[in-house]
């Protein structure tokens, strides 16, 4: 099929190589000339494991090409809109400035019977507004909601592989014609029983918001957790191994820490509790402003604790940063929990050096302040204290012993709760964890 993705940023970039992959004859479209100069060469504008080999193996067949030229949606009869849809400056409602742009962009290149296929998270009522645009401009055409829920770091293997399809259609019926068009489109996954479910418009929005409010709820649930497992002295992690054992709980998501953080669970619950109040529905979801409360109290907590593991000030100590990504294999720092961590300690007067394998240039970019290192064996020199803020493996897999010869003073908060206490403290150093004794 030919298709045209409009939109190549974290989720277009990754949908138009995975496209072509599926076998479709793919064009990925962009207002921004860097970006389609480098993906037309074959970079990832981000880092994302197996994006550029995948980059590389479709461009060679010739079924993907990259332009700033939205007119080239033309040739296509499938057209998926994956524009961002931030945090509004100010507001906790989502920004849908980029989404409006897109689909007015495209709508002059439009024919009949084209699909239209919305990916980004929008709040509900969003796709029925689009579809009568799309319909005003051409009667037999058609506009889906298809949301996406791929987890960055696993972008690729999300998308080829999903959990499950979403369609939302006007009316929400199988025999929707839009619906044998998508099927086409993914009849690759389809075909290895991936399975897809039809809704309507608002159904399809909503699974996806509400997808990620649970993800959210089950990280401060944990985290709410860890508070009392501080006040009793407890450990948490115990706690979720026993509790995720019972199958109608499930372990995943229930790693208690510093907390979650990124381009999309923290937008998106505010985004979801500013859409309910406008429908005058604000109440059913009060509880997500408790789930980001918790989230965030987790941040004071770890200043506290580097605090106590300096001995009572943080005037003057020399702190290490393990991790500025808001989680490992990725070079995103939207609301990296570790990033505002680090800027915290640096203004109550801590020396703070942050490292990370792959986020320090998008780091510097936004909080320039705070001094970076990107090698690990310097940034650990002469540290009063170390903390782990994004488990990537090579700090998994640092050696307590080696590392106690380069520090200042071998003490070690854990923000993940991923390292061995019982190691660290063999080998001489103050471990803390995270709602662990
Ligand atoms: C999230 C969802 O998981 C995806 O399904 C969704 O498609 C995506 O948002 C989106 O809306 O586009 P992502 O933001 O890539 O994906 O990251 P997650 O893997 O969900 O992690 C979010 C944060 O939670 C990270 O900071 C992570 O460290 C934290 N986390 C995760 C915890 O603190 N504890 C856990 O047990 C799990």
């Amino acid at each position: 099929m030919r298709i045209s993705v409009i939109g190549c940023g974290y989720l277009g970039a990754v949908h138009a190589a995975c496209m072509a992959k599926l076998g479709h004859e793919v064009v990925g479209i962009d207002v921004d000339q860097r970006k389609v100069a480098a993906l037309s060469a074959a970079q990832a504008p981000f880092y994302e494991p197996g994006l550029e080999d995948l980059l590389e193996e479709v461009q060679s067949t010739g079924r993907l090409s990259f332009t700033t030229d939205m007119s080239t949606a033309a040739g296509s009869n499938v057209h998926f809109i994956c524009v961002g849809t931030p945090q509004k400056k100010g507001e906790n409602g989502a920004d849908l400035s980029y989404v409006d742009a897109a689909l007015n962009g495209l709508l002059p290149y439009l024919s009949p019977g084209d699909v239209v296929v919305g990916k980004s998270t929008v709040p509900v009522g969003t796709a029925s507004r689009l579809a009568h645009a799309v319909v005003d401009q051409e009667p037999t055409a058609h506009l889906v909601w298809n949301p996406e829920f791929l987890r960055e770091g696993h972008a690729v293997s999300d998308t080829l592989k999903p959990d499950r399809f979403v369609y939302g259609v006007s009316g929400g019926s199988e025999e929707h014609a839009a619906v044998a068009v998508l099927d086409e489109v993914y009849a690759l996954p389809l075909s290895t029983g991936t399975p897809r479910l039809v809704t309507d418009h608002p159904t399809a929005e909503l699974v996806k918001t509400a997808a990620n409010s649970f993800l959210a709820t089950k990280i401060s649930f944990i985290n709410a957790m860890a508070e009392l497992c501080e006040a009793s002295g407890a450990d948490v992690t115990r706690l979720a191994d026993a509790i995720g054992m019972d199958d109608r709980i499930g372990r995943k998501f229930l790693n208690a820490g510093i907390g979650f953080g990124g381009g999309c669970l923290p937008k998106d619950i505010r985004a979801f509790m500013a859409r309910a109040g406008e429908l005058g529905a604000d109440q059913a979801l009060t509880f997500l402003r408790e789930v980001d409360a918790i989230n965030m109290r987790r941040r004071t907590r770890v200043v506290e604790l580097t605090r106590e593991l300096c001995g009572g000030s943080l005037l003057g100590q020399r702190i290490t940063v393990l991790g500025a990504a808001f989680k490992p294999e990725s070079d995103d720092v939207r609301d990296s929990p570790a990033l505002s961590i680090a800027a915290q300690l640096q203004l109550q007067g801590a020396v703070v050096t942050v490292t990370d394998p792959e986020a320090l240039p998008n780091a510097a970019r936004r909080f320039p302040e705070l001094h970076y290192e990107p090698s690990t064996e310097l940034a650990v020199q002469k540290a009063d204290a170390l903390l782990l803020l994004t488990e990537w493996n090579q700090y998994l897999a640092l050696d307590p012993y080696d590392l106690a010869g380069s520090v200042a003073n071998p003490r070690i908060l854990d923000g993940r709760n991923v390292l061995e206490p019982f190691k660290w403290r063999a080998a001489g150093w103050i471990y803390r964890g995270m709602g662990r004794p």
